[in-house]
């Protein structure tokens, strides 16, 4: 089992030794490696049990420090930086040198983020290289939004959980990267497209439901839990269902169903609020899979703030 603590000396200590180190962000907890130490790197592919052809993105304290690891920034994605460093956003940048080709499976490219939350930018501000770090969970199952989900699933392959409590996004950054002058979204996430469009006008989304092949991490099937999950109209599902003599368990919006007991319904948001939705999603999803039921049925949002990206987490952990 790990550690789990808060001791961010500690953690720099394993880091700086070439270990791993779980740590908290605003968006889900990483699993962290020294981003220009290829054995570091190897680790964080083995640790995941993920294929060495899905690109890491690299963490840093401070947006001064974007320069020593990336040749150009275009203006929009730039103003990008501006507003929503430290947080939930990715750019997708062409990388120097000095970023092992393993971090960007070979890419020209390398994803960055300035993470927002205290712990883990204090960590990052006593470190002299940035942190590569995926979501610490085995690869093709749900991000982990606190320690102990951590702790669950990947505790016997590292030493220490740096602590930060529960995740306060709850979904991973948005992706951002541009092609021919084009901003494009590669993968949705905790600010809202209509946030990025606020800032730089009208972006591209590359359809997220597919395989994308320049970021195979993206592939459908990806945050999935380990019992079916079925996506579609609450009602019909559960008359579907029960009449098979299933027993199912139901993930809603807002609504709370008498019939139905507290173990097999969670409701991500009885207030309708998509922020505290998207926080609670992935940690419900796995109160769900951990339940009596034997299937999961879901809806989706509708398509505003975060609504999107929640649909596209529920699209994916739906798809077969
Ligand atoms: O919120 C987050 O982004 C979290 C926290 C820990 O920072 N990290 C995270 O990393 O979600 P990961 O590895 O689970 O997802 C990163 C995604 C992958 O799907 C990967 O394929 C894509 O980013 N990616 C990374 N570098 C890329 C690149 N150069 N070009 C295209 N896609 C890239
Ligand atoms: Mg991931």
């Amino acid at each position: 089992m790990a550690e789990i603590g808060k001791d961010i000396a500690k953690a720099a200590k394993y880091l700086t030794e070439g270990e791993l180190v779980a740590i908290p962000t605003e968006t889900v907890y990483g699993l962290a490696g020294n981003a220009l130490d290829e054995r570091a790197v190897l680790k964080i592919f083995k640790t995941k049990d993920r294929p060495e052809f899905d690109p890491l993105i690299i963490h840093l304290g401070k947006k001064s420090q974007l320069m020593d690891y990336v040749q150009d920034v275009p203006e929009e994605l730039a103003a990008l930086g501006e507003r929503f460093w430290p947080g939930p956003l990715t750019l997708l940048l062409p990388k120097k040198d000095i970023i092992p080709d393993l971090v960007t499976s070979g890419l020209d490219t390398v994803g960055v983020r300035v993470p927002r939350h205290p712990l883990t930018r204090k960590l990052l501000q006593q470190l002299n290289f940035p942190l590569a770090a995926p979501s610490a969970n085995p690869f093709g199952y749900i991000s982990p939004t606190r320690a102990r989900h951590v702790q669950d699933q990947l505790g016997d392959k590292i030493n220490y959980i740096l602590d930060g409590g529960d995740c306060e996004v709850g979904l991973e950054s948005t992706i951002v990267g541009m092609e021919q002058g084009q901003v494009i979204v590669y993968r949705l996430g905790g600010i809202s497209v209509a946030d990025i469009e606020d800032a730089v006008g009208k972006v591209l989304i590359l359809p997220q439901s597919s395989s994308n092949p320049k970021s195979p991490g993206m592939l459908k099937s990806h945050y999935a839990p380990k019992k079916p999950v079925y996506l579609g109209d609450l009602d019909e599902l559960m008359e579907k269902f029960g009449r098979k003599g299933i027993v199912f368990a139901v993930l809603s919006f807002t609504r709370a169903f008498a019939d139905l007991p507290d173990s097999l319904q969670l409701a991500l948001s009885a207030d309708g609020n998509y922020d505290e939705a998207a926080r609670n999603l992935f940690s419900y999803m796995r109160l769900l899979d951990a339940s009596d039921a034997e299937v999961i049925l879901a809806q989706e949002l509708p398509e505003i703030h975060l609504g999107k990206a929640i649909n596209d987490r529920l699209r994916r952990a739906a798809a077969k």
